[in-house]
C-alpha cells in the first residue's frame, strides 16, 4: 500500500496589517493632471494604499501626469476600471510608477494617456530598517 504523503506547508508570508498605526509620513501622495508636465487639470491626493482607485472625469483615458510622491511605495496604473477582470498575466498595468518613474510627467510617451482608468500603489519591499 502506498500512502501519498501530502505536505501541506502553509508558508504564510502574512504582511502584518496589525491596528498599529505606523504613520511616520503620509505615503501614497499622487499627482494627477490631464496635460504633460503638470498641466491642465490636476488633483493631489494621499491615496490609500492596496485599493484600487478608479479615476474620475476628466481624468478617465485622460491622465499624462502620474506623479507618485518621493516615500517608498508604487503606484500602478491599470487599463480596466475597477473591479473589472483582467486576465492579463501583466495585470493590466504597464508596471510600477515611482518618483523616479522616468515618463510620470507624461504617459504620453508610452501611450498610456489615454489608456489609464483605474490605479493601485503599494508599498516597496521595506528595506532593512535601521
Ligand atoms: C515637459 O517638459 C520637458 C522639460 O521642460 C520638455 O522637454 C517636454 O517636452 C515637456 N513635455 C511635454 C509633453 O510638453
Ligand atoms: C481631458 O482633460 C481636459 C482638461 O480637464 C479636458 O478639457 C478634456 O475635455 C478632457 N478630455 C477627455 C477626453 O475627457
Amino acid at each position: 500500500m502506498k500512502f501519498s504523503t501530502i505536505v501541506a506547508t502553509a508558508v504564510s508570508a502574512a504582511i502584518a496589517v496589525s491596528g498599529t498605526p505606523i504613520e511616520k509620513r503620509e505615503v501614497g501622495g499622487l499627482l494627477l493632471c490631464t496635460g504633460a508636465n503638470a498641466t491642465g487639470t490636476c488633483t493631489y491626493n494621499v491615496y490609500e494604499l492596496k485599493t484600487c482607485h478608479q479615476l474620475p472625469a476628466p481624468f478617465h483615458h485622460n491622465t499624462s501626469t502620474f506623479a507618485p510622491d518621493g516615500e517608498a511605495f508604487n503606484c500602478f496604473p491599470r487599463i480596466g476600471d475597477c473591479g473589472s477582470i483582467c486576465t492579463s498575466p501583466t495585470g493590466c498595468t504597464f508596471g510600477a510608477v515611482d518618483f523616479n518613474y522616468k515618463n510620470k510627467f507624461d504617459l504620453g510617451a508610452i501611450k498610456w494617456n489615454t489608456l489609464i482608468s483605474s490605479f493601485d500603489c503599494e508599498l516597496k519591499t521595506p528595506p532593512t530598517t535601521q
